[in-house]
């Protein structure tokens, strides 16, 4: 059945369900990057992309359980503020479940491949003049009255469900390699990831599945526009405060407040790991990049492999390191940056003459 072919509830073991609301998700591939890793100047680089799930993003991992553990509670209405993705992939599995779904975008910043998702799965759909960060207060308020069931990763079985990133990649990696990778890149925004694979971690640890020296080096990368948790770490891993003001065109992770940061800093700390900003420039530099070893990736994603390519720069990362980076998203999310960041289509007169004397010369756009 279709539960059986899910990357998700093939762990069950380490879920609160033996299995859920599936489409299925999970078993994404780990690519290898052969150019790019000789370009970033790394043993091992593979490229985990997330963006090959059922709507296209990492989210689904979470939903299938948090929307199954919905249903066990018996609520109506599931909600959730979102920068594009989780708005996409709850509106799927809440669709998927037969349930209500509401959704609180930021007017003006969410990408058009994650309204149209949304809006084809049937979310209600209210855009807010305002950032994430303020759609999520109102959707707590909304939780703590009582009015919707609460589906962003604040939900701790999203968490659980998307700990199954970390037990593909490990298991993947060990598979072609005999070894686990050293270190883990991903893109941060309310740091929920960061915080499910610290806790898969150390789940394994406990298992004695592996040693504490094997956990992966947690390495977060936000945007210089949108970077608490890099301000909190550089300041000695204090308390995160959230940033009124943000801006990327990695509008994904367009995030002042990560609640997660709680559950995520100790992950960075404890497994040796640390966080770097990088520009909107680099975000876009690394998204062609990644295209160009035929993946296609969404901005957000693309931060991981700035990241890598930034801390390698600094010495931070070794040339002798095995990195896994985190791509979370398709490029499909977001048409209008792929457009931008890649090569502009040529006007040409409708003729093979006119074709030809254009290809003779390198293009001029
Ligand atoms: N990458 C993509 C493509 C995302 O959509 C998100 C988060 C992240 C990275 C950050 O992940 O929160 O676990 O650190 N998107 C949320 C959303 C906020 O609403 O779709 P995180």
């Amino acid at each position: 059945d279709e539960f059986e072919g899910s990357g998700v509830w093939r762990y069950n073991a380490a879920l609160p369900f033996e299995e859920g609301v599936t489409l299925p998700e999970g078993d994404t591939p780990l690519h290898e990057m052969p150019r790019l890793k000789d370009d970033i100047g790394v043993d091992a680089l593979r490229v985990k992309h997330e963006g090959m799930n059922p709507t296209g993003s990492f989210k689904d991992r979470g939903m299938t359980v948090g929307v199954r553990v919905a249903q066990e509670v018996g609520v109506d209405r599931l909600a959730c503020a979102s920068t594009g993705n989780t708005s996409a992939a709850l509106a799927a599995y809440g669709a998927r479940g037969g349930m209500e779904t509401l959704v609180l975008l930021p007017a003006g910043k969410v990408a058009a491949g994650k309204i149209a998702q949304a809006s084809l799965h049937r979310a209600r759909i209210l855009e807010v003049d305002g950032n994430f960060d303020q759609c999520l207060d109102i959707v707590q308020d909304l939780a703590a009255r009582g009015e919707a069931y609460l589906l962003n990763s604040l939900n701790p079985f999203r968490l659980e469900g998307q700990k199954t990133i970390g037990l593909e990649i490990m298991e993947e990696f060990y598979a072609d390699n005999g070894e686990y990778p050293d270190r883990i890149v991903l893109p941060v925004g309310n740091a929920g990831n960061t915080a499910a694979l610290y806790k898969c971690f150390r789940e394994l640890v406990k298992a004695g599945a592996i040693t504490e020296e094997q956990v992966p080096k947690l390495t977060g990368v936000q945007a210089e526009g949108a970077a608490p948790m890099v301000e909190a770490i550089e300041n000695g891993y204090e308390d995160t405060r959230r940033w009124e003001d943000v801006e990327t065109r990695a509008t994904a992770i367009r995030i002042g407040n990560p609640v997660n940061a709680p559950k995520a800093l100790p992950g960075i700390r404890e497994t040796g790991g640390t966080a770097v900003a990088v520009s909107d420039e680099e975000i876009t530099e690394a998204q062609r990049d990644i295209a160009g070893e035929g993946v296609g990736v969404e901005p957000a994603s693309a931060a991981s492999v700035a990241g890598l390519r930034k801390l390698r720069r600094e010495g931070e990362v070794d040339s002798d390191e095995s990195v896994v980076c985190l791509t979370t998203g398709h490029l499909l999310k977001d048409p209008e940056a792929a457009a931008e960041a890649g090569n502009e289509p040529e006007p040409v007169a409708n003729s093979t003459e006119a074709v030809l004397d254009l290809i003779e010369e390198p293009s001029s756009v």
